[in-house]
């Protein structure tokens, strides 16, 4: 069927402008009244490639041309130039650096593997969307080629078909990461899932196109947090093709602080702690006030002008791995374990298992462009804010053992001091606290003790040695 048309001539000139109903896309489809395409050789499997390579037009780029417009200032775009600029370029490069059976849902030889056509070369839409030819003499619904937001941890599915392996290892590194698996107790729930599934937080952003995996999607199968959902496939205005900034000081509008703000702040009518507070926490704003604190409280590590990147500076870190004896290239860590201090494996690689001492933990990311001076400076520094934060918290949970269990009632409708003074302490207690806002956590924790003491007329908080509440601190025997 396919190979009966040769091209799609004198189609109507037809500009379709984003469905007024629905108004949450801007996609404009258009027709052009002229051939698009040479005839595709039979051998790439219905693949159609450049339009005109010279100008970078994309065959589907005729039509969806906002699409074509983003993606040519991709890096995508470049990949087989700077592929050939390496001065690496060999037949073992080309599958990554082109249109073939990587990212999409074909398999075997096809486009640029097949044909070696100069009109396969990069990383065009049909990479992820998989053959127009049927769509593109044919463009409905049913023909529609849809890319794939799943990345199979078995690196065959998707965006971790390319980027994967020692020198680009991001879905090597996310799959062992927290946003390759799900909360089991929070996929299902329709309020939890705007942060908990891939999917949801896409729809929660108004990103309600279609994919490969959507019509299979429900109760019990669900996207975790894939690479799609923290980039734009397409690009757009954030470096990386991010779909928002990382130095952007806003709950609404920083990419990780999107999720990373659930209960930064008590909710009164639930007895729930601290849920993923780290965006207020950062930002200064998280936690119980008793009456009287004024802030603001924000540390070096939340202050854009210091610190650009924000989460992303500290859990998103870039570093090479080379062999100790010989300086050999090793690896290429690229951050997307997410983890801000990894442990690290025999060869220096950073790994997800997290059960190690400070002294085995790389603190790489902390160093550099006017940041600590040296990995051993983080590591004090952090082992410093995690003492001090332990001891604070040991004087609390001493005083909050001698206020009334009334005092801690769900069902009571009064939000008390004590329950102010619980949550400030549980959110000291989480990992990170210590090193995402020293000052807050300190003020919240001094401020409560006080509240604490004045209200239920305690004194003298002991002079309590210092209990290992970290498990650093546990690890370490500091
Ligand atoms: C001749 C014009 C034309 C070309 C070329 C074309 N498309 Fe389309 N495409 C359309 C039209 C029109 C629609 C909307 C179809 C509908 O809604 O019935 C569409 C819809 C789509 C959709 C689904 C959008 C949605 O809202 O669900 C995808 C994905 C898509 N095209 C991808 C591609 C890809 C990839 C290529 C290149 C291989 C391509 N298109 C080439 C005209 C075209
Ligand atoms: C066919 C292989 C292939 C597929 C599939 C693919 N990529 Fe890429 N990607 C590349 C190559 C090659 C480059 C580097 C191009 C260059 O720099 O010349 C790249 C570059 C990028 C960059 C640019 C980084 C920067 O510094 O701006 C991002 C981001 C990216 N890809 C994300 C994705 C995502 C997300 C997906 C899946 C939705 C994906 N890629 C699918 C091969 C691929
Ligand atoms: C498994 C897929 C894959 C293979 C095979 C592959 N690359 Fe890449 N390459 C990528 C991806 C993905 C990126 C983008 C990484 C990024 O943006 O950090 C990339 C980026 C690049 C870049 C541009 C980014 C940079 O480092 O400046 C060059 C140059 C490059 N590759 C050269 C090569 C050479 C040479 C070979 C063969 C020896 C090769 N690649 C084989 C996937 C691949
Ligand atoms: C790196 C992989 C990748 C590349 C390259 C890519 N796409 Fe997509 N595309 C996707 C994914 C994944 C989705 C669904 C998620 C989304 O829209 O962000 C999608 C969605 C779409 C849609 C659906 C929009 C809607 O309204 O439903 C269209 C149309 C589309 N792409 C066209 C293109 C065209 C045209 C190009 C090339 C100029 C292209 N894509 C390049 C992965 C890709
Ligand atoms: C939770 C959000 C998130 C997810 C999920 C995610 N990334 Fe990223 N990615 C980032 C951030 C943030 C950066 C930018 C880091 C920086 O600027 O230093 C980045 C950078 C990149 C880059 C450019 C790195 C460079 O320096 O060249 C590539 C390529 C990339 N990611 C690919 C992927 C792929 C492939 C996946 C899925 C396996 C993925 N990302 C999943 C957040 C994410
Ligand atoms: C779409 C929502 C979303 C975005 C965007 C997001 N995260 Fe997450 N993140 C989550 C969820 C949900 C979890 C918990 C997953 C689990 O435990 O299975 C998580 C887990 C984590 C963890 C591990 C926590 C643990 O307990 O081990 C870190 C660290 C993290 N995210 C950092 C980041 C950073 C940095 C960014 C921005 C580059 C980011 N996240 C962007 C939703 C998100
Ligand atoms: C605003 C975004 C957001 C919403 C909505 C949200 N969460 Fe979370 N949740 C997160 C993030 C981000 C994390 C990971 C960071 C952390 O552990 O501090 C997380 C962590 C969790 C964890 C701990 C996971 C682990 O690693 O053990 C559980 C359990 C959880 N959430 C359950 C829920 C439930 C149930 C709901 C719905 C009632 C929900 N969440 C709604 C953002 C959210
Ligand atoms: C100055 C560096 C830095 C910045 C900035 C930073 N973090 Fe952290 N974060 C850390 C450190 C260090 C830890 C502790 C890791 C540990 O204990 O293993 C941590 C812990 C975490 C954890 C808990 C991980 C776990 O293993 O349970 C999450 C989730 C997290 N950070 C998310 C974020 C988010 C989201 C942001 C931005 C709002 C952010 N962080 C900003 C350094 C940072």
């Amino acid at each position: 069927m396919r190979n009966q048309f040769n091209r799609v001539a004198a189609l109507p000139l037809l500009v379709l402008a984003a469905s007024a109903i629905s108004g949450c896309v801007d996609q404009k489809v258009v027709y052009r009244d002229r051939a698009l395409f040479e005839n595709p050789p039979s051998a790439a499997d219905s693949f159609l490639g450049y339009s005109d390579q010279s100008s970078k037009l994309v065959v589907c780029g005729n039509c969806h041309v906002e699409k074509q417009a983003e993606w040519v200032q991709t890096k995508h775009a470049s990949a087989w130039a700077d592929l050939q600029a390496s001065g690496h370029a060999q037949s073992s490069c080309e599958p990554c650096h082109s249109v073939s059976s990587n990212g999409n849902l074909t398999t075997g030889d096809v486009g640029y593997t097949a044909t070696g056509d100069a009109r396969y070369q990069d990383v065009q839409c049909e990479s992820c969307h998989g053959p127009g030819l049927e769509h593109v003499t044919n463009p409905t619904i049913q023909t529609e080629p849809l890319a794939p937001l799943s990345v199979g941890t078995d690196l065959t599915t998707g965006c971790g078909e390319c980027h994967q392996g020692a020198h680009e290892p991001f879905v090597d590194e996310w799959a062992q990461s927290a946003h390759s698996t799900l909360v089991s107790v929070a996929a299902d729930r329709a309020e939890c899932q705007s942060c908990h599934t891939g999917e949801g937080a896409l729809a929660a952003w108004g990103v309600r196109t279609n994919f490969a995996e959507k019509a299979s999607l429900g109760t019990g199968n669900h996207l975790p947090i894939v690479c799609g959902v923290c980039h734009d496939p397409h690009g757009g205005p954030n470096a990386h093709q991010l779909r928002y900034p990382l130095d952007d000081p806003s709950l609404d509008n920083n990419l990780c602080m999107k999720c990373h703000q659930r209960n930064g702040n008590p909710d009164p009518t639930s007895s729930r702690g601290p849920h993923s507070p780290q965006g207020p926490l950062l930002l200064g704003t998280a936690g119980w006030w008793p009456p009287g604190l004024t802030g603001p409280f924000v540390g070096t590590h939340g202050t854009p002008s210091a610190n650009p990147q924000l989460c992303a500076r500290c859990h998103v870190s870039r570093f090479t791995v080379t062999d100790a004896a010989t300086g050999d290239f090793q690896f290429q860590a690229t951050g997307h374990l997410f983890v801000a201090i990894p442990c690290l494996d025999s060869i220096g690689e950073p790994t997800a298992n997290d059960n190690c001492t400070m002294a085995q933990r790389t603190f790489a990311a902390c160093t550099g462009s006017g940041c600590h001076a040296s990995q051993d400076v983080a590591r004090s520094a952090m082992a410093t804010a995690e003492a001090r934060t332990a001891q604070l918290i040991t004087q609390i949970d001493t005083l909050l053992a001698q206020v009334p269990s009334t005092e801690f009632s769900t069902t009571d409708n009064r939000y008390t001091v004590a329950e102010g003074a619980k949550f400030n302490r549980d959110l000291a207690a989480m990992a990170g606290a210590p090193v995402h806002n020293p000052f807050l956590v300190e003020s919240l924790l001094i401020a409560s003790i006080n509240a604490l003491e004045t209200t239920y007329n305690l004194s003298g908080s002991p002079n309590v040695s210092l209990k290992p509440m970290f498990k650093h601190l546990a690890t370490n025997g500091n």
